[in-house]
């Protein structure tokens, strides 16, 4: 069942994100697209910027504007370059609470050759809602936007 929902909103980002898409519309319709198929509580995106991440495009709740290297799930996806799957948030030290409905989280590196470039920020207000299948489906979603992001097409934001 996930794995048809992800099928999908791959499907519909291949037509409605082209090759040559700006940076910020490629990420707006791409949480778009995953948040009308899932309805998750909140999904989006957070950018390097110096030394902290900086809120990028989103669906859901406000969110909070910065998170520092290292800090909260999304600041310890971009120091370890790896996928982290929180089932309880309670249970995570270092937690940073946009929303005090959200229960699971998953957080996904996006590469920009070596170095992380952003994340993929999923929240749930269910816990244990995310497992491999999400991680697999969201990695291929980062590797979409690592794609536009080598094409240089989206050097107006680089
Ligand atoms: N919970 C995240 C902060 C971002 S919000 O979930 C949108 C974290 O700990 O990094």
């Amino acid at each position: 069942m996930k794995e048809r929902q992800y099928t999908s909103v791959l499907e519909k980002i291949e037509m409605i994100v082209p090759d040559d898409s700006d940076l910020i519309s490629a990420l707006s319709n791409i949480s778009a697209i995953i948040n009308e198929e899932f309805g998750f509580l909140w999904c989006g995106f957070y950018l390097v910027k110096g030394d902290s991440l900086s809120l990028g495009p989103f669906q859901g709740h406000p969110a909070c504007s910065r998170i520092p290297y290292g800090k909260g799930v999304c600041g310890k996806t971009w120091q370890s370059g790896e996928t982290i799957i929180v089932p309880d948030v309670e249970m995570f030290e270092g937690y940073i609470a946009c929303s005090s409905i959200a229960k699971s989280e998953i957080v996904v590196p996006i590469f920009n050759g070596g170095n992380v470039f952003g994340v993929i920020d999923v929240d749930s207000e269910i816990f244990s809602k995310f497992d491999q299948i999400d991680s697999v489906y969201l990695e291929k979603i980062a590797s979409i936007v690592s794609n536009l992001i080598n094409n240089k097409v989206c050097n107006n934001y680089l």
